[in-house]
């Protein structure tokens, strides 16, 4: 269903690596609502994806940007203005990456090498994103910059590892960029904290299946999937939510304000 909620707006959308990427289902939606925007990934993401599946499906074009790199980005916003023909009016950040993560490495042994490069990649993309954005002067006023994060950053999941303070530092750099650029330019920054989903990222933590059926039972709607995250994304892109800023937003099926479910007790034989 469109509503043409982005009709005219121009968009930036990092991420995609294949169908079942949450920035996937954005880029299928945002197309539904209306948008024009250009596709990014890390170059190597390039190789192993789908992303140009998606572009032909989208008549999006690709600009490759590690977003690790400020040179990428500055790259990446020229390219986008000229191809889309004017300034952005939305931006997903859907980037996410944790080697110790990726070679089981318990949290309380971090290797510090791979947690830096977690930092670089997770959470500091996002403030040279929009830095490099702001000095550009990239951004719309009333722009929509949205991240994806998860409840690691306010509770403890032993299995997310170094990922849970990555995922602090990146709320807190929506918060304290939000102040900045909100005042300067009235450009919006919020995180949507999603349920567990099953895309490569996700899949990639160890022990993921068993916590994807305990996050389902708790939650009083169950997981919410990637396609509602899109659905929500394009909320929050649109002018319908133009005074939400700085917040860290769930969306996660009511899971982060339940304590014990009915269900969760029948599992374990409490009456
Ligand atoms: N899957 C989940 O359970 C879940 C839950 C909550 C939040 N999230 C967050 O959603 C976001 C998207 O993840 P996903 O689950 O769709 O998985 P995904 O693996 O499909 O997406 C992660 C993306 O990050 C890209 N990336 C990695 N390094 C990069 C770099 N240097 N420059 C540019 N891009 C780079 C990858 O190529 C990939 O496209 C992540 O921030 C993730 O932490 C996921």
């Amino acid at each position: 269903m469109s509503n043409g909620l982005l009709k005219g707006k121009r968009g930036i959308i990092t991420g995609a690596l294949d169908e079942n990427s949450i920035a996937w289902k954005v880029a299928e939606k945002a197309f539904e609502h209306g948008a024009t925007f250009v596709l990014t990934n890390a170059p190597v993401a390039m190789r192993m994806g789908k992303i140009n599946e998606l572009a032909a499906k989208t008549n999006s074009v690709v600009i490759p940007a590690d977003a690790t790199s400020t040179e990428d980005l500055e790259k990446l916003y020229t390219h986008a203005q000229e191809v889309l023909g004017g300034k952005i009016d939305f931006i997903l950040h859907s980037i996410g990456m944790s080697v110790n993560i990726r070679k089981n490495i318990p949290y309380d042994e971090s290797n510090y090498d791979y947690f830096q490069k977690g930092i670089d990649v997770s959470a500091l993309s996002l403030h040279k994103m929009l830095a490099v954005a702001k000095k550009m002067d990239a951004i719309n006023e009333w722009g929509s910059v949205v991240a994806l994060t998860y409840m690691a950053a306010q509770r403890t999941y032993p299995f997310y590892t170094d990922m849970a303070d990555i995922k602090a530092m990146l709320e807190s750099i929506a918060r304290s960029f939000g102040y900045h650029y909100g005042v300067e330019k009235k450009v919006r920054i919020n995180t949507v904290s999603q349920s567990p989903t099953k895309t490569t990222a996700g899949t990639g933590i160890k022990g993921f299946g068993d916590f994807f059926d305990y996050a389902d039972a708790i939650a009083p709607l169950g997981n919410a999937s990637a396609e509602d995250c899109a659905n929500y994304c394009i909320t929050l892109f649109s002018d319908l939510t133009k005074m939400v800023t700085m917040q860290n937003l769930f969306h996660d099926g009511g899971y982060s304000s339940t304590g014990v479910s009915q269900a969760v007790l029948d599992k374990m034989g409490i009456e």
